[in-house]
């Protein structure tokens, strides 16, 4: 392999807090390593458009704190094809780049890997997305943030939840996974969480709320996952238990994108930072197609090709927790 003297960063599919600080982290350590780095803008596609910035240590100054991602971010159509790859390639050549840093998801490690295969070019992921749905890695960049900043919504829809006895469903992201759903439920204190990896069923549903409601509390929040399977969506869910449980006044509140934004936390800011630095020297060291990860606190390589085969699986225990906070 030869030697990595430039090396470009891009972000990819989902923005999420956190990537900022990632990007900071992959041209800061280029500095530190006496090497050039690039932006690349829009992410694949811009790769293929020749979108390209020289950045140095200064091009990254007080964006540590900032939510969504300077180099903006996109889903390229284009990049699934080998016409569109080849562009990108020749671009990347043209500008003297000899590997890049992807901060994303799946999908986006998907192209890094096709791309790597075709063009032996060397590639490493950074895991990117608030779903925490990428197998490898403990945390994903910007999950801790959106945990926060969902449960200090629905902190707040308590106070209108309790003030009018009222129940509430609070629909959090993850179209494919019950992560964040879990952990805001259980740090929420919600009464029922709704994930699609596990099916409650109306009925049971419906008999909790009804047993809470008997125990004496007066309003309640529901927390489901976007993915959760158990009604046709939210809002149809939320009027099955309305026509079910007259006595309760039922609220719908969406979160939606709320989540994806916002200043990281701080940790995601060190895990950010850790990660870029980690993927630099792989890079360095002439390593490629892995995806950097966190395990135990330790700083881990997982292949591309297992991050984006393997699945990630919930925490059974806090399922537990959460049946036995409810009592
Ligand atoms: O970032 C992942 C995610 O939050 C999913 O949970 C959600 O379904 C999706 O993004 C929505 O993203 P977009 O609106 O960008 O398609």
């Amino acid at each position: 392999m030869n030697k990595v003297n430039k090396i470009a960063v891009l972000t990819s599919g989902g923005d999420s807090p956190g990537m900022n600080a990632a990007i900071r982290s992959v041209v800061r350590a280029c500095a530190y390593y006496n090497i050039e780095s690039v932006g690349i803008y829009r992410g694949y596609q811009g790769m293929i458009e020749g979108d390209f910035k020289e950045l140095n240590a200064r091009s990254v100054n007080n964006i540590i704190n900032k939510g969504g991602t300077i180099l903006k971010t996109a889903r390229s159509e284009e990049f699934r094809t080998v016409e569109g790859r080849k562009k990108a390639f020749e671009n990347l050549k043209k500008k003297n780049i000899d590997a890049f840093v992807v901060i994303g998801g799946d999908g986006s490690f998907t192209g890094a890997e096709i791309f790597n295969e075709e063009f032996n070019f060397p590639v490493i992921g950074i895991p990117g997305t608030i779903d925490n749905d990428i197998f490898g890695t403990n945390f994903t960049l910007g999950y801790d943030t959106a945990l926060n900043t969902a449960v200090e919504a629905i902190d707040k829809i308590r106070d209108t939840a309790s003030s009018h006895n009222r129940l509430f469903f609070v629909e959090v992201m993850g179209r494919d996974v019950g992560h964040i759903a879990l952990n805001v439920g259980v740090g929420a204190g919600a009464e029922e969480i709704l994930i699609p990896e596990e099916d409650l069923g109306l009925d049971r549903l419906l008999e909790s709320l009804k047993k809470s409601r008997k125990s004496g509390k007066t309003s309640s929040i529901v927390v489901v996952a976007e993915g959760d399977k158990t009604g046709e969506n939210v809002f149809e869910l939320a009027k099955y238990v309305e026509e079910n449980m007259p006595n309760y006044e039922v609220r719908v509140s969406v979160l939606g994108h709320m989540q994806r934004g916002g200043a990281p936390s701080c940790f995601d800011r060190v895990l950010a930072s850790r990660m870029g630095v980690k993927a630099v020297e792989v890079l360095l060291e002439g390593k490629s197609n892995f995806m950097v990860g966190i395990h135990d606190n330790e700083i881990t390589l997982t292949s591309l090709d297992l991050a984006i085969k393997g699945e990630t699986k919930i925490n059974t225990e806090l399922i537990k927790v959460s049946d036995i906070m409810t009592t």
